[in-house]
């Protein structure tokens, strides 16, 4: 197949990066720090140094320090003390915060959004639409900040009434992965906050320089406030600075994005000690074309889905299930449509696809398609790591058998594979038969058919869309999946709920003891 590549020159490049990360203060190749606790970046935190890469061209972006147990420490024992001061400011005033934050990122989204392209790899489309979902995330909130309502609830018992009262956490650990550095973390800093809870993140080690940012953004808003203190930052590996936050006592509550290998470890050890997960891990997500389709609706919404961040979101397209008389002719025009496809540079505002995220996604791609050709997959275009600096692999689709096992893994890269159906039936059967469950949408006119898609009957996953594509959700709807997609639910809806405890109260205002469901229980005293 032929790529479309777009490369710039060297030195156009460096001093493009260079102007990208000096408007955060960074200067390429040097060391920054990687920790912050009490609206202050910790000077020297003794962790690892870690170096983050651009994936464009495989080069050094900067090195980042990362905390050390005592580091974490102290970070933890800040979020703490900033969670009890900010527990008792009224939820309105807290959502101010929300509403001076949102203003931030609206005023920083460019600089923000070509710092992630930069780190990440995605389009500055994307990343300008990854900023955009933050703001849209604090205007939510900020709404919500006035909102957090609970139920009264009529009691059987004379004289008796019973509320729902919704109450800060304590502090949510977010843990999020490098393909959402800032858009995701979002969903979870914004609710976290209107709740009254103060934020303990631990970034990607792929993408500190997204998280350090960020970080400086919640200083210029919350320093000299009663907000000072409530977001604490630990970069560092997921083997030393994630398992201490999993294993914190003080953290009842963790947010948690990645895989599913991820999502096991984060189960077992919040769930040890009774606190609390919010998980949104793998999704291995299907689109569905049946015959009456609008083929060209379809096909701009299933490229979007499969070629789109490279193929590195949750919600990316993995699975095409075609019915059989538009099977042919859909296959042909995707072909099509993936020769366009523009690679290379995603500050190139031309680009449609740009890096993976490093050597290492590069080689399970490869990896993954070894496995795909030995299981019998027919590779139909792509297949290729570029020959070129940089992480950058062609989009690929395959030819594939329902029962070849590799179709049950999420492989983080833009593979696609082609299933054809006779029946409505045997697409939702073929949907729901791997083990995680987020996103899937079906294309059709027919309104039975599209029912029957969202019945109890239907799609199984968490979000299940009609003539709109699995990836690229609006903030407003819960977001998050089944099976092993972890059963969280973050961003809109009643969301909120996940970051707050709530407590059922049952207040007796007569001046007899009365039991519920009828027991008697009738003490005597003794003069
Ligand atoms: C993710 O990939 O973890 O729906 C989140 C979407 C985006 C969020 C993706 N709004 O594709």
């Amino acid at each position: 197949m032929t790529v479309t590549e777009l490369a710039p020159t060297h030195a156009a490049r460096d001093a493009q990066v260079a102007k990208i990360l000096a408007a955060f203060g960074m200067t390429p190749g040097t060391a920054l720090s990687g920790v912050a606790s009490g609206g202050r970046f910790a000077p020297e935190p003794r962790g690892a140094v870690l170096e983050t890469f651009d994936p464009t061209t495989g080069v050094v972006l900067a090195r980042v320090r990362t905390a050390a147990p005592d580091d974490y420490t102290a970070a933890a024992k800040a979020a703490r003390a900033a969670f009890e001061r900010w527990r008792l400011v009224p939820a309105p005033r807290r959502g101010e915060f929300v509403r001076l934050l949102g203003e931030r990122f609206r005023e920083r989204k460019e600089d923000l959004a070509r710092l992630i392209s930069v780190e990440n790899g995605k389009i500055l489309s994307e990343a300008r639409g990854e900023v955009q979902e933050v703001i849209d995330m604090c205007d939510l909130a900020v709404g919500q900040s006035r909102q957090l309502f609970g139920r009264t609830i009529v009691s059987e018992r004379p004289q008796h009434r019973i509320v729902e009262n919704w109450h800060p956490a304590g502090i949510v650990g977010i843990i999020s992965a490098f393909n959402f550095p800032v858009a995701v973390p979002g969903w979870g800093w914004s609710l976290a906050l209107v709740c009254g809870d103060s934020v303990l993140w631990k970034p990607s080690s792929l993408t500190p320089l997204a998280s350090i940012a960020c970080q400086q953004l919640f200083h210029d808003v919350t320093n000299g406030t009663e907000a000072e203190g409530v977001f604490s930052l630990v970069n560092g590996a997921g083997a030393t600075v994630g398992e201490l936050l999993l294993a914190d006592a003080r953290v009842p509550l963790v947010q948690a994005t990645g895989s599913c290998a991820l999502g096991e470890r984060v189960s077992a050890a919040v769930g040890k000690r009774g606190a609390r997960a919010i998980l949104e891990l793998g999704g291995n997500n299907a689109v569905v074309v049946l015959d009456d389709a609008d083929l060209d609706q379809a096909l701009a919404s299933v490229v979007f889905g499969s070629v789109g961040t490279a193929g590195q979101r949750c919600t990316t397209t993995r699975r095409l299930i075609l019915q059989r008389g538009i099977a042919k002719r859909f296959v042909d025009r995707m072909l099509g449509a993936y020769r366009t496809v523009q690679i290379g540079d995603p500050l190139d505002e031309r680009t449609l696809m740009g890096p993976l995220i490093s050597a290492q996604a590069v080689t399970d791609y490869r990896n993954g398609m070894a496995e795909i050709r030995r299981q019998g997959g027919d590779v139909l275009c792509g297949d290729v790591v570029l020959d070129r600096p940089g992480y950058f692999v062609a989009p690929t689709i395959v030819r594939s058998r329902a029962d070849m096992p590799v179709v049950a893994d999420e492989i983080f890269a833009p593979i696609l594979h082609v299933f054809e159906v006779e029946t409505l039936d045997e697409a939702i059967a073929l949907n729901n038969a791997v083990p995680q469950g987020l996103s899937s949408a079906i294309f059709t006119r027919d309104l039975h058919a599209a029912e029957r898609w969202l019945s109890a009957a239907g799609a199984d996953t968490g979000l299940a869309n009609v003539n709109a594509g699995t990836s690229g959700a609006e903030i407003g709807g819960a977001f998050g999946g089944e099976k092993l997609t972890g059963g969280g639910r973050q961003a809109g809806s009643d969301a909120w709920k996940g970051y707050m405890r709530r407590q059922t109260s049952t207040v007796n205002f007569g001046t007899q003891v009365v039991l519920a469901q009828g027991v008697r229980f009738d003490v005597e005293e003794k003069p």
